[in-house]
């Protein structure tokens, strides 16, 4: 019924603050995802095997075969990397969320103030984390992948320019690789504004929370869901597109 609309515009304030909440939680999110995700990917390139020695015999001759071998070429930074984003990958959110907020922080006593007056920073915080630690294992392979684009005779070239291997990633490939997945990047910032709405769970006041409230006030539940869906879409739609159209200007440049 459109009469109903007119009961739910006393809430309209709960609507714009679950979309601030929504917006910096996304925000969040995805800059902690991202640091996260540059260490983890680091970690799965790297090129550290600390029992490399058991490989080779007493007379300095590299091992035919056997465990020994195996456990030579074993990098555990690159092993843990893998398995946390494997694992993060392959598991719901709403379960890491809640393993994050009761069991993590249900041991931890978190500071019960209000960012901005209204934002629970125990609910906001533990929210943030568990999508951050979600959002860093897909961006993990993102970055990832970004890297590895990026021609080998790049590396060559800087190297043999005597760039140390530091450099060579921090001043020629990272720059090129970060340009390749910047709209990845950006698409991650959509999916997880939409992911985000999984936090009322825990009771963070995002948009689906004002959605809770109303229905809890007014017993009506189909026009706040209308609203919240108008919402999701008005911040969701327009992005996907400017993304799109940057993503198609920025690619004029790599033609060849
Ligand atoms: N909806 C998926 C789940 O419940 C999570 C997707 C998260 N995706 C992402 N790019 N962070 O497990």
């Amino acid at each position: 019924k459109l009469s109903n609309f007119g009961k739910i515009a006393p809430y309209a304030q709960l609507f714009r603050q679950g979309l601030l909440v929504t917006v910096l939680l996304s925000l969040f999110t995805v800059a902690i995802g991202f640091v996260l995700a540059l260490i983890l990917a680091l970690m799965r390139m790297s090129n550290i095997r600390p029992f490399r020695a058991l490989a080779v015999d007493r007379n300095g001759h590299l091992r035919e075969g056997g465990p020994l071998v195996w456990l030579s070429k074993f990098n555990p930074l690159s092993f843990i990397a893998t398995a946390y984003v494997e694992i993060l990958r392959s598991t719901p959110v709403l379960v890491q969320i809640f393993i994050i907020y009761y069991g993590v922080f249900g041991m931890i006593d978190l500071p019960s103030f209000q960012m901005f007056g209204f934002i629970k920073f125990n609910r906001f915080f533990p929210g943030v984390v568990a999508l951050g630690m979600n959002s860093g294992a897909y961006l993990c392979e993102i970055i990832r992948a970004g890297i590895q684009s990026i021609d080998q005779g790049q590396t060559e070239a800087a190297r043999s320019l005597g760039l140390s291997q530091t450099m060579n990633l921090r001043y020629i490939i990272l720059p090129q690789a970060l340009k390749n997945i910047l709209p990845a990047i950006a698409n991650e910032f959509v999916v997880i504004i939409k992911e985000s709405a999984i936090t009322y769970t825990i009771g963070v006041q995002d948009i689906m929370s004002a959605v809770n409230a109303v229905k809890g006030a007014t017993f009506i539940i189909i026009e706040p869901l209308l609203v919240a869906t108008a919402i999701y879409f008005c911040l969701c739609f327009p992005t996907s597109k400017l993304i799109a159209y940057f993503e198609r200007r920025m690619s004029h440049g790599d033609k060849r």
